[in-house]
Order: C-alpha cells, then sequence, then structure tokens
C-alpha cells in the first residue's frame, strides 16, 4: 500500500507533467512543427515524461466532472495549467489517458496535433483513441471511462507497450480499437437510450478514409475469425462489406458516410431484444422469433428519435430482413419499395452471419457461404447485389487462409475479378508446411509449360487449426505497400 507522501510526491511529479503537457499543447497552437520553441518544449516533456515513466508501469490520468484523477484521488487545482488541462481533456472527450514506457519524441507530437485541431477538425478525424491508433500512437491511450476495457484490448496495449514489430501493430490495433468502439455505441444506446453521433460518424469516416487508401487490406479486416464479441464485429464487417459494396455500385462518395452510418446501427434493435432471446443456444420458439423479429422495427424506433441521424438509418434498420419476393420480415404492403442500400446491408449481414461462429452454431467456410448463397431462391436476395457481392468477396475471401495443391498454406491479398478461384495470394509456407520467414506473393493464374497451372486452391483451411496470423500477413503486405 502505498503512503500519502509517497502518493503526493508522484502527484507534485504528474502535475508537472501537465504543465509540460499544457506548454506542449499551446505551443503546438503558436508554431509550426520545425518551429525551435516547439521543438524544445517537445524535447524537454519528452525528457520528463520518459523520466516518470522510467519509475512506474504506466501512469493513468482521469478526466472527472472539473477534476483531474491520479490513483483515485484528485490532482490539486491550484495550478492553472492543471486546471486548462482538465478542461481540454474535457472539450475532447478525454476521460482517460493512458501514458505507457516507450513513449516516443513522434507520438508526443501525435499528441500536440490531436490537442491543436479546431472542434470541426476533430469531429472529421474521429474520437482521440481511433486518432491515436490511426497515427501509430501505440504508448498514449486515451479512453472513455465508459468504455469496456475488456482482456483483448488490454493484451492489445501491453503487446504494443512491450514494442513487438511494427508488422502485427496497424491493423491489429485498428480492428481492436474500432470494435471497442462500436461495442461502447451499442452499450450506451442499451444503457442510456443515446447515440453518440460524432463517434459513430468519426469511426465511419475512418473506415472510408482507410479503404480509399488500401481497400483490400481493410476488407480483409472481415475475414478475421477469431472469439471477439459478436455484435460488434457483425455490425464492423457488415458495415465494412456494405460500404465496398456501395462504392463498388458507384454509390457516389459524398453518400457513403451515411451508408456507413447506416449499415452500423442495422442491428441496433437488438440491444432491446432480451440475452436470453438473443443468446439463446437452441431453436426459438414461435413467440421468442417473433420478439427477435422486433429488432428491426425497435431499432428503427430507436434511431428515428437520434438528432440528425440520417434518414437511411432509421430504414436500413426497419429493411434490412427485407427481401424482393416479400417473405422476409417486417412483411411489407403491397408495392412497397425496399431501399437499394437495405437490400445491400441484407446481403452483407447475411454473408457475414453465416461466416461466424456463435455460441449455437460452427462457422460455414466462406466457399460453402458463396455456394449457399448463390443456391439461394430467386427472390430471396436482390439478384444484382447477390452477384456484385460475389465478384466482390470472390470465393476465397481477402484474408481467407488456403491450402495450395502444392501443399503450401497462404493468405489471399487479392480478388481475381476474371477468376474467382485464382486469387493472387501470399505464400506463408512451404510444400512440408515449414513457415517460410518472409512471407512471397504468388499468382494463381500462373503456368509452366504446357499451360499447366503451377498452384491451384484444394481447399479454404480454419486460420486458428493452421495457427496462421492471417492479419499479420495483411499487415505485412500493407507496410510493403507503403514503402513503394
Ligand atoms: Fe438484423
Ligand atoms: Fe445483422
Amino acid at each position: 500500500m502505498r503512503s500519502l507522501k509517497e502518493w503526493h510526491e508522484k502527484s507534485v511529479k504528474i502535475e508537472e507533467g501537465l504543465r509540460y503537457l499544457h506548454l506542449l499543447a499551446n505551443d503546438a497552437r503558436l508554431f509550426t512543427d520545425n518551429h525551435p520553441k516547439f521543438q524544445d518544449t517537445l524535447r524537454v516533456t519528452h525528457e520528463f515524461w520518459s523520466g516518470l515513466l522510467s519509475e512506474m508501469d504506466a501512469i493513468e490520468i482521469k478526466q472527472i466532472g472539473q477534476d483531474l484523477i491520479y490513483e483515485d484521488v484528485p490532482l490539486g487545482t491550484s495550478l492553472k495549467s492543471t486546471q486548462e488541462v482538465s478542461r481540454s481533456f474535457q472539450e475532447r472527450g478525454m476521460e482517460s489517458l493512458v501514458f505507457t514506457p516507450g513513449l516516443t519524441i513522434q507520438e508526443l507530437t501525435e499528441y500536440a496535433h490531436y490537442m491543436r485541431l479546431s472542434e470541426q477538425h476533430r469531429s472529421q478525424v474521429g474520437s482521440p483513441s481511433v486518432y491515436f491508433v490511426h497515427r501509430g500512437v501505440t504508448h498514449i491511450q486515451c479512453y472513455r471511462l465508459g468504455d469496456m476495457r475488456d482482456d483483448e484490448a488490454r493484451r492489445e496495449a501491453e503487446r504494443q507497450a512491450k514494442g513487438l514489430p511494427v508488422a502485427m501493430k496497424d491493423l491489429s490495433a485498428f480492428r481492436c480499437d474500432a470494435l471497442k468502439t462500436i461495442q461502447n455505441l451499442y452499450l450506451q444506446a442499451k444503457v442510456a437510450n443515446v447515440l453518440d453521433l460524432d463517434t459513430a460518424q468519426g469511426l465511419v469516416d475512418v473506415f472510408l478514409r482507410e479503404s480509399i487508401m488500401n481497400s483490400t487490406t481493410l476488407l480483409g479486416l472481415c475475414a478475421i475469425r477469431t472469439s471477439d464479441e459478436y455484435t460488434s464485429t457483425h455490425s464492423m464487417n457488415t458495415c465494412l462489406l456494405s460500404l465496398s459494396l456501395a462504392r463498388y455500385l458507384g454509390v457516389p462518395d459524398d453518400k457513403l458516410p451515411m451508408v456507413g452510418i447506416a449499415c452500423l446501427f442495422h442491428d441496433i434493435g437488438k440491444m432491446f431484444i432480451p440475452d436470453a432471446i438473443l443468446n439463446k443456444p437452441g431453436k426459438l420458439t414461435p413467440e421468442e422469433w417473433g420478439v427477435m423479429q422486433s429488432h428491426t422495427v425497435l431499432g428503427a424506433r430507436f434511431l428515428l428519435s437520434v438528432p440528425n441521424i440520417p434518414t437511411l438509418a432509421p430504414l436500413v434498420a426497419f429493411e434490412h430482413h427485407m427481401n424482393p419476393e416479400g417473405t422476409g420480415y417486417p412483411c411489407p404492403k403491397r408495392d412497397y419499395k425496399t431501399n437499394l442500400i437495405s437490400y445491400a446491408a441484407s446481403v452483407a449481414d447475411f454473408y457475414d452471419a453465416l461466416s461466424t461462429a456463435r455460441s449455437y452454431k460452427k462457422a460455414i467456410s466462406p466457399e460453402k457461404v458463396v455456394d449457399i448463397m448463390l443456391k439461394l431462391e430467386e427472390g430471396k436476395m436482390e439478384p444484382r447485389l447477390k452477384r456484385q457481392f460475389l465478384r466482390m468477396v470472390g470465393t476465397y475471401p481477402i484474408g481467407s487462409v488456403v491450402r495450395l495443391d502444392t501443399g503450401e498454406l497462404a493468405v489471399v491479398r487479392r480478388q481475381n475479378p476474371e477468376d474467382s478461384l485464382r486469387p493472387c495470394v501470399q505464400l506463408v509456407t512451404a510444400p512440408d508446411g515449414t513457415p517460410l520467414t518472409q512471407s512471397v506473393a504468388a499468382y494463381l493464374t500462373e503456368t509452366r509449360d504446357g499451360g499447366i497451372f503451377v498452384r491451384s486452391v484444394s481447399e479454404g483451411v480454419d486460420p486458428t487449426e493452421v495457427q496462421i496470423d492471417a492479419l499479420g500477413v495483411l499487415q505485412e503486405i500493407l507496410d510493403a505497400d507503403r514503402l513503394q
């Protein structure tokens, strides 16, 4: 147990650290990055915080009301800088800031950049945690206190603090952070009946920006099947797949943010369904099925109450289980015209729901899901959207693991629109199963003498069975692309 004297000594140092952060944020507003004054403040701030972090594992500062809290005790408010920092954290929704050893000058520069953004710019770049992850900041983490810091997020933060290779960082941190944000948004809806539209829009903006830079890798996030919380993973995947489909279909760029919001919250109504029904392992009774179906109406009703939300959002929540033959739910009146984006969300929703394991059902492999979709009766899915979607994800989606007829294992890195059975892959093992020290790209369209294919896919493989880190391989590709 720490004595009061020890706490006091530390709190004085932390207040000093806050004074440096305050100076840094101020200088960032007044000077350019390479101005000697800014560089000077940056250097002394970094020196001071590095010293602090060499004595402590991690320093968490919470912002509650007007106070800054360190180890559950409010810091003194006699210093103007502490008050100023508290106010600026409050304005930015930075309710908990965690500094960990290994903090770099570059990360403090990114911190300063974020602190100098105007309110309007902040709403464009998303929440501070999304911004930091996006900018590669791993030794400053920012949370809202309501965030569910689950074990995975904690482990990820620890892994990052230990300075694991860059190749594993961005995508997995990005995915982890996005899922945490979505989980939090859904939870807020459930417990407080409110929706933080700014945070949601910030997240969708990040999805869109990333997908412009690297659409294939972002789409690959959907193929990662780990045991994450279902609703947030399903919502993120449906959102990413629907956005890709909308872009593929030529929906104008200025309409994509509202498509993203609508698809992110298509299942928000499930927050109002009792857990006993939502997670029931067995078959639902007719009564329970009726309650489950009501998530469409409940979701639409909730979204209609959210100020400034695009009208597409309640519409997609209401319509995403409808189909062209009229056998979906809620049952539409004759001549009801379902929105095309609702049909797009329903295609993405169907694909993702089938591909994911639940407590009561196993995951179905991507090629089998494709087969099921191809064999669906006409009228169950909008045909043009289904066709385009299958062209987009291919038989073996980006990020999935395949075994080749040579015995090699590979991760799919790009679709081949000419032949979905012959994508571009990244080889990760030799034919005898030995892992390659560096993965290598291979085109499955490559032939040798006589036109025989050098490699073909034998089967899709569950990555956990062969212990392949598909996300890590996608990250390697992303890093290599960035270097070019
Ligand atoms: Fe649904
Ligand atoms: Fe859904």
